[in-house]
């Protein structure tokens, strides 16, 4: 049996709960195993049932029922962390992963802010307990990065990494090129869908492309970047005049987080950059991402992804707690 508990049970958190809970015949047929949903909390409530917590109980939670002690009381085998990202704290996932990791407990981490604070402490307290830290619902989610890196290129040599990181931008700089819309006038129809942040600036001014570039740099490349190291410029400050200028010599404009890796000196950085339309990084519209890797003996692999969030992300998320019991039931097997 594997118990998991969530901390950070906003959109991403339920999603995370309820297909978790939808998959539980598929865990038990491939991996011979039954899991439970053991705790879930908020800032300041949650849930707990030691026998597995069932979807139609998880819309209201319980005072007081939160905190490193809840998940740890809670017995979970595996914690995903889906909080809010702050990468200038760590955020409140943070204490949740150290916690989880100093003891030997696998997490799966959603959030980004305490892998861009802390990334190399958290490397650490992986390494020395043998817990798994699964991120690859911080690193762009359903667009695969750290997998593409980690598994469908391995043993290559990464020259460069190209990633259109964040759907929110994009999709603002896609109406603003395609339908001639202004930044505000976008960003209100982004906003009214559901997408847009009341307070965009992470996305807009690309820290949310930079802290991605970062974890998928120091998480998968081996690199110990730090957010200073990087150069960030947003999407705010786009003119309707050099909007027109790209447009008239047939580019579109993306937000790309890049990295290049040349004679052991890395360049890192965010900025808009423009395609004509025979590179397929021109053709991610709307909220769709999408990552270029250039290895030496794999030459260019691009890889596009458009899924409805947050189920998109909670998918994510499931794949790393499927390779987690993958590698688990290999190592020892699972009553
Ligand atoms: N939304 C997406 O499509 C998407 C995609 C990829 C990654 N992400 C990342 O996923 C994370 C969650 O996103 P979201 O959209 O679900 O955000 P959200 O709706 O704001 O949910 C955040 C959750 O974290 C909880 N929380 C805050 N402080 C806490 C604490 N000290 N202990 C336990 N829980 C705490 C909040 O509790 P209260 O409700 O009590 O405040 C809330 O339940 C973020 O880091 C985001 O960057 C989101």
């Amino acid at each position: 049996m594997l118990k998991i508990a969530i901390a950070g049970f906003g959109g991403v958190g339920r999603a995370t709960a309820n297909l978790l809970l939808s998959r539980r015949h598929r865990y038990r047929r491939i991996y011979g195993t039954d899991v439970r949903l053991v705790a879930v909390c908020g800032s300041n409530s949650g849930l707990y049932d030691a026998n597995g917590l069932e979807a139609d109980r998880l819309n209201t939670l319980e005072p007081a029922l939160t905190g490193l002690d809840f998940v740890a009381a809670s017995g979970a085998d595996i914690l995903i962390e889906a909080g809010p990202s702050d990468f200038r704290t760590g955020g409140p996932g943070l204490a949740y992963i150290r916690s989880a990791l100093s003891d030997g407990r696998d997490a799966i981490v959603i959030s980004k802010g305490a892998l861009v604070h802390s990334g190399r402490e958290l490397r650490r307290l992986a390494t020395g307990s043998g817990a798994m830290l699964k991120i690859s619902g911080a690193a762009a989610a359903a667009l695969p990065t750290i997998d593409l890196l980690d598994q469908s290129l391995l043993g290559c040599n990464v020259l460069k990494v190209e990633g259109i990181l964040n759907a929110t931008s994009n999709y603002l700089l896609d109406a603003m090129t395609m339908r001639g819309i202004g930044f505000e006038d976008a960003l209100q129809e982004a906003q009214a869908g559901g997408f847009a942040e009341a307070d965009p600036r992470n996305d807009t001014e690309g820290w949310d492309t930079a802290a991605k570039l970062l974890i998928i740099a120091n998480f998968v490349l081996g690199l110990e970047l730090a957010m200073d190291d990087l150069s960030v410029e947003g999407i705010q400050s786009v003119t309707p005049r050099e909007l027109k200028a790209w447009a008239a010599d047939g580019l579109a404009p993306k937000l790309v987080g890049s990295l290049v890796l040349e004679k052991g000196a890395v360049r890192a950085g965010v900025g808009i950059r423009t395609y004509p339309p025979s590179d397929p990084l021109a053709h991610v519209g709307g909220k769709s991402k999408a990552i270029r890797v250039t290895t030496d003996a794999m030459g260019e692999t691009v890889s596009m992804s458009h899924g409805t969030e947050p189920l998109a992300t909670a998918a994510a998320a499931l794949k790393d707690f499927e390779h987690i019991v993958s590698t688990r039931s290999a190592d020892r097997p699972l009553s």
